[in-house]
């Protein structure tokens, strides 16, 4: 049923009264949720309950992965120094452009290894890394459960990896693709983000440019269009 679930004056608008949500105790459907999230850049000081990082950890456990192969770890950086001595190392030089990193409460090193024998010879004859297509599915779980939560996150790609790397003394065999903030939302800041309002970040691309029926190009609405 299109639209089930999502309040009418929601639908289509990408422009939600996330204060409706963010204040209410009740549990979100799915649809609710994918609208909600966004990308965080400013957190309110307020520290993250563990208990909350350990429901989106939980969650990204419970990802598929190509073979079972979870390739995943994750550093979780919540005491002070040590969380502003890595966002510091991983947004310094050209990599300043993450310096909001900073201000998260919360800061995820997402480790990931190049998977079992039987995901890497998959990998290898289809040439696609799925291991890392595996870290994306888990961080975007993280992601959702923080949302649920109240919590707003980024994912960071943008980093210096080396640093991060020695600094935990992260074996060479294991990568960090990736960094998740984690965090109270500062609401207030959301339509301020220069990054989002350059990224346009709310755009997202029309159904009909990028769902196909039945063979690639035939979009389902020119096909309504054609039968006409
Ligand atoms: C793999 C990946 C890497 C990203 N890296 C960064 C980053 O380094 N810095 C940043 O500010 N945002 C980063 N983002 C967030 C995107 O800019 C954002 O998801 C996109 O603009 C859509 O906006 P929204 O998340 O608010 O819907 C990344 C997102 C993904 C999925």
């Amino acid at each position: 049923m299109k639209g089930a679930g999502v309040k009418a004056e929601n639908r289509g608008n990408s422009k939600l009264d996330l204060g409706k949500y963010y204040n209410y105790n009740k549990r979100m459907k799915f649809g609710e949720l994918v609208k909600l999230r966004y990308s965080c850049r400013k957190y309110k000081e307020k520290p993250v309950e563990r208990e909350k990082i350990a429901k989106c950890i939980e969650a990204a456990r419970r990802a598929p992965s190509a073979c079972n192969a979870q390739p995943w770890k994750f550093i979780v950086l919540d005491e002070e120094s040590t969380r502003c001595r890595a966002a510091s190392a991983a947004s310094s030089g050209k990599y300043r452009f993450s310096r909001f990193i900073k201000g998260a409460p919360v800061l995820i090193l997402v480790l990931a290894r190049k998977s079992t024998f039987l995901a890497a010879a998959g990998s290898f004859v289809r040439n696609t890394e799925f291991y890392l297509i595996d870290i994306g599915i888990a961080c975007e779980h993280v992601v959702l459960q923080a949302s649920e939560l109240n919590l707003g996150s980024c994912y960071v790609g943008w980093f210096n990896e080396k640093k991060l790397k020695k600094m935990f003394g992260i074996p060479s065999k294991i990568s960090i693709p990736l960094l998740l903030t984690i965090g109270y939302p500062d609401e207030k800041f959301r339509e301020k983000d220069v990054v989002r309002k350059r990224a346009s970040s709310d755009r997202r691309n029309p159904v009909d440019e990028i769902l196909f029926y039945n063979g690639f190009g035939e979009s389902g609405k020119k096909k309504d269009n054609e039968s006409d």
